[in-house]
């Protein structure tokens, strides 16, 4: 399995080309911060240039970008990261997507490339919280587990294998 491979394919959208990047270790921590700002993310309201910093050094972001014509670069319109144990658990955090890029499959990419994600290694689950986008994550096998106030969601990897997800 090349690299290449498992980068997802960009995507054409009526504002151009999107492409996926994993850019844990290139991507200026501020440039994250103005875009999950920008896009009035809650639950990232709070968090700091340093915490971005020691998030970055312990997961992986990947990242969906408008590239314009013949240029590398351009616009960071999604992004999700990724954690793994690599023995048990593999979480994903930050799945955002532009308001003006919404409903073009950049977080369906993201997330589904986060499943397949070779880092993860060998875990038994993904999981993830949210409040708001229960109903995006069945798609990928998530199904609600119980908790207090947000909806645990995970799923097995053996059913992603069955979807081909992994
Ligand atoms: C949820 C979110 C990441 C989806 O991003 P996206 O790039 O628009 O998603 P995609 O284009 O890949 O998929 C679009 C599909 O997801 C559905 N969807 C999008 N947001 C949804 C939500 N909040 N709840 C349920 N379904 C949602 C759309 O209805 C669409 O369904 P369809 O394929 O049946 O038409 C995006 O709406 C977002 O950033 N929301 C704000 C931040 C957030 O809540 N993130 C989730 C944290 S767990």
């Amino acid at each position: 399995m090349t690299r290449d491979f498992l980068v997802p394919e960009p995507l054409p959208t009526p504002q151009g080309l999107v492409a996926f990047a994993d850019e844990t270790w290139n991507i200026d921590p501020r440039e994250l911060q103005i875009f999950f700002q920008a896009e009035d993310v809650y639950w990232t309201a709070e968090r700091t240039i340093a915490q971005w910093r020691r998030l970055l050094a312990g997961s992986r972001m990947l990242t969906a970008r408008l590239v314009p014509e013949g240029t590398m670069g351009g616009r960071l319109v999604g992004a999700t990261r990724l954690w793994s144990d690599h023995a048990y658990e593999a979480k994903l955090y930050d799945v955002v997507t532009s308001r003006d890029m919404m409903g073009l499959g950049i977080a369906s990419a993201l997330v589904q490339w986060a499943l397949r994600h070779p880092w993860v290694g060998d875990v038994q689950h993904f999981v993830l919280d949210t409040r708001d986008a229960a109903p995006f994550y069945p798609r990928f096998g998530f199904q609600p587990a119980a908790g207090p106030d947000a909806v645990h969601m995970r799923v097995a990897v053996g059913e992603l294998q069955r979807r081909g997800l992994r």
